[in-house]
């Protein structure tokens, strides 16, 4: 039988949209991981939605003033159209204040009852009798009794550990701030602590990260059965005391089959444990919720005895903001919904998968996106894609199919090379190293630009020799486009359109549309008002250096300009600068035109061929000067006799008083195309 693949991605409280950090722990890797399982003829599903309850919900709707239900519906709609802002597909979206896990919920609840974990106890809670209610959780806010800092109910922000809230120094309740008595209430517990033996037998054995493991061995070490009622009406009613709500962590999870069983009958072949499938469930959270994936759900699913338990608990690490933890109290932070109003998502995709491993906190920082996306996804895949490409339409217009029992071994060492990194980077995905997984797509590229190089196409005369090497060229970038597409999959997209290809490892004889820029450069202009605008950082002095309001206006007239420059009809597009043949050229001899002031005739090398080409720059270069001088010429002119000699393109000058030609700043061949 085949092996199935159920992905999960935690499911967000619908208190708030998504930001970097939620995106870069857990929805993109899962998308990442589910697109290849994909790719590579698997079967595999993705399961999310939100979470519903808990006090996080309740007060973010007491704080705004409207019900539980207008909170979670208004976030449920925001962060699904986040996540769909990224591409993050699902099989299954759901919601857990829903009918269907609310019954599922109940009846997980009473078959781990039925099993005798469940047991009724008398506490002490903290009750208001202004709000007439017992705090739950979070409701109640003091002082820490380890480390006198600032604790919200059952856990303190400074030092991290885990209160009872009884412990807390002078309590009071979060909604009106009087001081609360402690009354009894009976709550239910889960008998976690019977589990001890098993849950550390489980976590040895499965395939959980080593840095979850050792989090949960020294949490297993030190186990207490695990309160899981609350005196709260939002929530999911026990099925055995309409009076309580269980606790959001007991039954949000199990919004994981709650959100299978949408999908109908086939959520058994993921979830029912009979012992004849193989299923590999994988959670993608971020590692704030760690134990609660490693310990307190497989510990409800071993209590419940019917289902399958996580092969694997996939942790992100903390994505701090320009080196300073993110706040969405003090607004440092980057919503998804803001970032890709700047820059395209995919870039997005791709950054916060090659900056760091997945487990490890890295930084998001505007100037390392745009240095990465322009240094290494544009200079070295995007070039290797769009040259091969372009140099291969503007020869052969279509792809080149070729004998592959004619191919050379310089062509045959490339495409061994695509070959072994497939397998490569399978190993890196399949085990969660998604960076490394990237770096291979690099190092493939890198290969194909100094392969491109080297052969020269340019300066090929022989046809046949010609379409092997472009052919070489297409099949490594159609590897390229196929790791890729994983992480960046509408970019991909793009790219397999303009060669009018499919999402594999072949090459077909379809035909190149005309090429346009894919990869395209994000400017520095658009990272200062992108850190101005998103970050709100005017005042803060060292990010940048653009306080003035001489600044501001021109950031305002650079905004306006810039949607001007959208929206009229003088603007050129893309396509209409594809149009354009720029390329590097050579002039290989120069001399006066002697009826003319102002012309010289210049003979150019462009590439491929050698061109006539008289240009108005007399009495500012000397015939010498020129000689040897590599320049940009517009080879696609239309031919025109100036001064009765015929000019074949334009070379590109600028300049009134003084003109000076436009000359690239570092070696790059003769022929090179100007994108
Ligand atoms: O920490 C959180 O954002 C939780 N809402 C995650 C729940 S994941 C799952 F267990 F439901
Ligand atoms: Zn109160």
């Amino acid at each position: 039988m085949s092996k199935k693949y159920l992905i999960t991605t935690a499911l967000a409280y619908t208190n708030g949209p998504l930001h970097l950090g939620h995106v870069r722990s857990t929805y993109i890797p899962a998308d990442v991981m589910r697109r290849y399982l994909k790719l590579i003829g698997k079967e595999v599903i993705h399961i999310g939605g939100t979470d519903n309850h808990g006090v996080p919900i309740t007060l973010t709707a007491e704080k705004e003033g409207v019900s539980p239900e207008d909170i979670v519906n208004k976030y449920h709609n925001e962060i699904k159209r986040d996540l769909d802002s990224l591409s993050i597909e699902f099989n299954s979206y759901g919601k857990t204040h829903s009918d269907i896990h609310i019954k599922t919920a109940q009846e997980f609840y009473l078959k781990l009852k039925d099993n005798g974990y469940i047991y009724e106890k008398d506490i002490e809670q903290f009750y208001c009798s202004r709000c007439n209610k017992f705090l739950a959780d979070r409701y109640v806010e003091g002082i820490c009794p380890h480390c006198s800092g600032e604790a919200r109910g059952d856990h303190c922000e400074v030092c991290g550990r885990h209160l009872e809230p009884t412990e807390l120094i002078n309590p009071y309740c979060v909604n009106c701030g009087s001081t609360p008595e402690i009354r009894k209430t009976t709550h239910r517990f889960f008998r976690l602590s019977a589990l001890s033996k098993d849950l550390m037998e489980y976590i040895k054995n499965s395939n959980i990260p080593d840095y979850v493991k050792n989090m949960a061995y020294r949490w297993i070490e030190e186990l207490h059965d695990w309160d899981i009622s609350r005196d709260m009406d939002w929530g999911v009613p026990l099925p055995d005391d309409k009076n309580q709500v269980m606790y959001v962590w007991l039954e949000a999870p199990i919004g994981y089959i709650s959100f299978t069983k949408m999908l109908g009958d086939i959520w058994r072949d993921y979830w029912l444990n009979d012992g004849s499938k193989d299923v590999k469930i994988w959670h993608f959270i971020g590692k704030d919720i760690a134990i609660h994936h490693s310990v307190f759900w497989p510990g409800m699913l071993m209590a419940h005895e019917e289902y399958s338990l996580p092969s694997s608990v996939i942790s992100g690490g903390y994505l701090t903001l320009e080196g300073k933890k993110m706040s969405t109290s003090k607004r440092w932070v980057v919503w998804v919904e803001d970032f890709i109003k700047y820059f395209d998502p995919d870039y997005l995709r791709y950054f916060l998968m090659i900056n760091a491993p997945l487990n490890k906190d890295c930084d998001f920082s505007f100037d390392e996106f745009q240095k990465r996306i322009n240094t290494e996804l544009i200079a070295i895949i995007g070039n290797f894609t769009h040259r091969t490409i372009v140099f291969t339409h503007r020869k052969f217009k279509g792809i080149v199919k070729v004998d592959e029992d004619n191919l050379k071994e310089e062509d045959l060492k490339l495409i061994n090379k695509c070959k072994e990194t497939v397998k490569e980077y399978h190993n890196h995905i399949i085990n969660f190293n998604f960076k490394d997984a990237l770096m291979d797509i690099i190092h493939l590229a890198k290969e194909g630009n100094n392969y491109f190089q080297r052969m020269e196409p340019w300066t090929v005369k022989d046809e046949e020799r010609l379409r092997e090497i472009l052919y070489t060229c297409l099949l490594t970038v159609k590897y390229i486009i196929y790791l890729l597409y994983p992480f960046m999959p509408n970019k991909c997209r793009e790219l397999l359109n303009q060669m009018n290809e499919e999402l594999d490892l072949n090459i077909r004889e379809s035909g190149l549309k005309k090429p346009t820029v894919v990869f395209k450069k994000i400017e520095d202009r658009d990272i200062e008002l992108a850190k101005k605008e998103i970050l709100n950082i005017e005042n803060e002095d060292n990010i940048n250096k653009l306080k003035d309001k001489g600044n501001k206006n021109k950031d305002k007239e650079y905004k306006k300009d810039k949607e001007n420059r959208r929206n009229t009809m003088d603007t050129i597009t893309i396509e209409d600068f594809a149009k354009l043949d720029l390329r590097i050229a050579q002039i290989l001899e120069a001399q006066e035109i002697p009826k003319s002031k102002k012309l010289l005739k210049l003979i150019v090398d462009i590439g491929d061929e050698k061109r006539q080409v008289v240009a108005g720059i007399k009495g500012h270069y000397t015939p010498e000067d020129l000689i040897g001088k590599k320049i940009v010429v517009l080879c696609n002119l239309k031919p025109a006799k100036l001064c009765g000699v015929e000019s074949q393109g334009m070379i590109l000058a600028g300049g009134e008083e003084t003109v000076a030609l436009l000359v690239p700043d570092r070696d790059i061949p003769v022929g090179s195309k100007i994108q």
